[in-house]
């Protein structure tokens, strides 16, 4: 392994350890005796025990010591409300915050920003003095987005990551296993146990040719998700690999594997390329550069590796894409849009296009978008759609601010907001539409759940590349194909785009924008956290009691859901973000999303007791003020989407006891997990439509549960009469003592005390 390096510049004394990987390795593949692929080689290589470590891909749980935690602000508030309640002085893995969730984009970055320091100014208050207390490195609000800030300055090649939230494997772009997980698995690792995962499949893609005129690396993920669905990708690990990959960016494969989330990918990973090293050389890590060139056989698949599903894109032949509506995994290739949006009678004027994101907004990209809009401008054009620019950090926005690119984007009619979410999460306060008005916008985000950017339910949002939406934003028209069609200047003339054309990184360098970084200081000891006690917005935590027998005896449904439910069904974003520390408010959004089978409408559920039509949440309070736990049932892939842990905290603070469904969504079924709710499938699908929302559920068996031992489900009907269902469970050993013990960190707190 090479020489010891620094992981970052903001921690000198902790070291890249290739070490480990080399030593794991070793013990593996005396193990093994096979090929094996880059996602083994770095997940195998981070093993708390490889010598004794059980490994069959999709089966066995890994034990594993991840490099580094991240945590957006949001999720960090409950992360860290959770560290504090085990009571150690200080986190055990490098552990930074970012803020970028809490600004709502309305104006303009600089008073969005200021407003936003004073709306929150509790939470910034309080994260601060937590990340100082706790030795967290502290990211301030207007420093930019997480996974932006995160490759410009801890992914490194070979890592091992784990971020509370989802689009964590952006990281990919630079050779990082970055894993989305719920904040209870980041309190895991912050305390010092190995944190758990089930041994990820990989899918292999298998990438020949090369991008060329409108295509832009998104368009592979935009492809991949038409093919892979926004279940595909669950319980593995995508990697990529072959010639095309040697013709990308470092970014544009961070844009590829920070959307692999939507198709529910574990994660996604590039091998380690020479564009890799351009890219940590100009960020200010050359020595980083050098030793991962080194370690670059570690840092590729083996010759003949195996993957459990291959797919193959030949980037040459490869077509812009638009993904949507509602879902991202709805792919139509530019060329199709305008058959396939009259055929769907979806709202063809485009109201307004948003470029820059987590996902999108590299120095590469915002060239090749400036570059469009450069040429409209010159010709007189002005975007007819709103058109909104969120660069992705403080020094992306610095660097494109001196390079005249924000001003392009201006003059042609733009609006930079701040260095933050924005409406990628729903933070936008948007006037151009009323609530309930059908209309259509185009991202060059990740995500497109019905409402996700502007609570709108009826904004009809789509998902390309930033060329793409920059060019749709001039024509103000969805079905507009820049390749082949003209739009007309002010003074009659047709005029035709060229294809973009943009510099992987900026030749006087990056401009680092101001200082926003607050590095832990070394005396700890005087640091205050302060949790006001009549605070709306940060609410200590009390451990869960463990659940008795009787709680799983005869109960009532909460809610029989019916089709999609998100983790944004469960446990909205939006207005509720500001709850996020704050378990009391927060689960007023209990559920408020999904669809009840009952009588299809969301957030009305009948009270089973009373008889009584009400909110999800009150019906729920309700059998909780009576001593009664509940259940929740459910369709497929339930939870998809975030890593909220949220969505399994506030079920169980309601008392929810367990969650019956045809399948999970990998991140949440731990959640519920960690929460000590049961997570149950059933082991006939079918089963789903023998329940009605009126039958009691009874679940045998869980004093006596065991891994994979099914457990039994008893509905007992409304004229009395009983039927028994076949429920699976996928609890290990270890996570049947975080359902005894009430909860995993309940657990945590026994161990490190006993
Ligand atoms: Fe923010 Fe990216 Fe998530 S912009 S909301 S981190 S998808």
């Amino acid at each position: 392994a090479p020489q010891r390096v620094a992981m970052s510049r903001f921690e000198p004394d902790k070291f890249i350890n290739y070490q480990r990987i080399d030593d794991n390795l070793a013990v593996i593949r005396k193990r093994l005796n096979r090929p094996l692929t880059l996602a083994e080689k770095i997940v195998y290589g981070h093993l708390d025990n490889p010598e004794s470590q059980d490994i069959e891909r999709g089966k066995s749980y890994l034990n594993l010591r991840p490099d580094r935690v991240i945590c957006q602000d949001a999720t960090a508030q409950m992360a860290i409300l959770q560290f504090m309640s085990a009571g150690l002085s200080q986190v055990a893995c490098p552990t930074t915050v970012h803020c970028d969730h809490l600004i709502l984009g309305e104006n303009g970055a600089e008073s969005d920003l200021a407003r936003a320091k004073d709306v929150n100014k509790e939470v910034y208050d309080f994260l601060a003095s937590a990340c100082a207390k706790y030795n967290i490195g502290f990211w301030r609000p207007g420093s930019g987005i997480i996974h932006q800030i995160v490759i410009e300055n801890y992914a490194f090649p070979g890592a091992l990551i784990i971020g509370t939230d989802s689009h964590t494997p952006n990281a990919g772009g630079l050779s990082s296993v970055a894993i989305g997980v719920g904040g209870a698995d980041a309190v895991d690792v912050m305390v010092g146990l190995p944190w758990e995962l089930k041994c990820p499949k990989n899918i292999g893609v298998k990438l020949t040719g090369k991008l060329n005129g409108w295509t832009a690396p998104k368009d592979i993920i935009l492809e991949v998700a038409g093919i892979l669905t926004v279940k595909g990708g669950t319980g593995s690990i995508v990697e990529y690999f072959g010639p095309g990959v040697e013709t990308l960016s470092a970014t544009g494969m961070g844009t590829v594997c920070n959307m692999g989330a939507e198709i529910g990918a574990t994660t996604s990973l590039f091998p380690f390329t020479p564009r890799m090293g351009k890219y940590l050389e100009a960020t200010g890590r050359p020595d980083i550069a050098k030793a991962s060139a080194q370690f670059a056989h570690h840092l590729r698949a083996d010759e003949g590796a195996q993957y459990d599903e291959l797919i193959e894109i030949n980037l040459s032949e490869l077509e812009p894409r638009i993904n949507g509506p509602f879902t991202p995994d709805l792919m139509t290739p530019v060329s199709k849009m305008k058959d396939t949006v009259k055929k769907h009678d979806w709202p063809e004027d485009l109201n307004v296009g948003l470029i820059g994101s987590c996902t999108n907004s590299s120095y590469e990209d915002m060239t090749r978008a400036a570059s469009i809009a450069k040429e409209a401008v010159g010709a007189g054009l002005k975007v007819k759609s709103d058109f909104i620019v969120t660069p992705g950090s403080e020094q992306i926005r610095a660097t494109t601010e001196r390079d005249g690119l924000l001003k392009v984007f201006r003059d042609a009619g733009g609006v930079v907001l701040a260095n933050a979410c924005g409406p990628c999460i729903g933070q936008w306060a948007r006037h151009d539409v009323k609530k309930g008005e059908r209309n259509s916008i185009i991202t060059s985000y990740n995500r497109n759940f019905t409402g996700r950017n502007d609570g709108n339910p009826a904004t009809h949002a789509f998902v390309a590349s930033p060329d793409i939406v920059t060019a749709l934003a001039f024509a103000g028209n969805l079905t507009f194909n820049p390749m082949t069609d003209t739009l007309t200047t002010p003074d009659g003339k047709p005029f035709k785009f060229t294809p973009p054309r943009g510099e992987e990184l900026p030749a006087k360098g990056f401009d680092p924008g101001e200082n926003t970084y607050q590095a832990p200081p070394t005396d700890r000891s005087n640091v205050d956290v302060v949790v006001r006690p009549d605070s709306q917005r940060l609410q200590l935590i009390r451990p869960f009691k463990p659940t008795q027998l009787k709680d799983y005896d005869h109960i009532p449904i909460l809610i029989k859901v019916k089709g999609k439910c998100t983790t944004d069904h469960i446990s909205m974003a939006g207005p509720w973000l500001k709850y996020r520390g704050h378990l009391e408010n927060i689960s007023n959004n209990l559920y408020i999303g999904a669809i009840n089978s009952e009588n299809g409408e969301a957030n009305n559920v009948r009270n089973q007791i009373t008889g009584e039509w009400d909110s999800v949440p009150n019906t729920a309070r309700d059998y909780q003020n009576r001593g009664l736990s509940w259940v929740v049932i459910g369709d497929t892939n339930l939870g998809e989407g975030s890593s909220r842990e949220h969505a399994g905290l506030s079920p169980r603070y309601l008392g929810c006891v367990a969650v019956i469904v045809r399948s999970f969504a990998r991140i949440h079924e731990t959640n519920l997990k960690k929460q000590g709710i049961l997570p149950l499938t059933f082991d006939n699908p079918a089963d789903y439509d023998l329940i009605d929302p009126t039958d009691q559920v009874s679940i045998l068996g869980v004093d006596k549960i065991e891994p994979n031992k099914p457990l039994t489900v008893r509905l007992t009907k409304k004229d009395g009469s009983e039927k028994d269902i076949v429920v699976n469970h996928s609890l290990n050993e270890n996570q049947i003592g975080w359902l005894k013990a009430g909860s995993a960190l309940n657990k945590i707190v026994q161990d490190l005390h006993s």
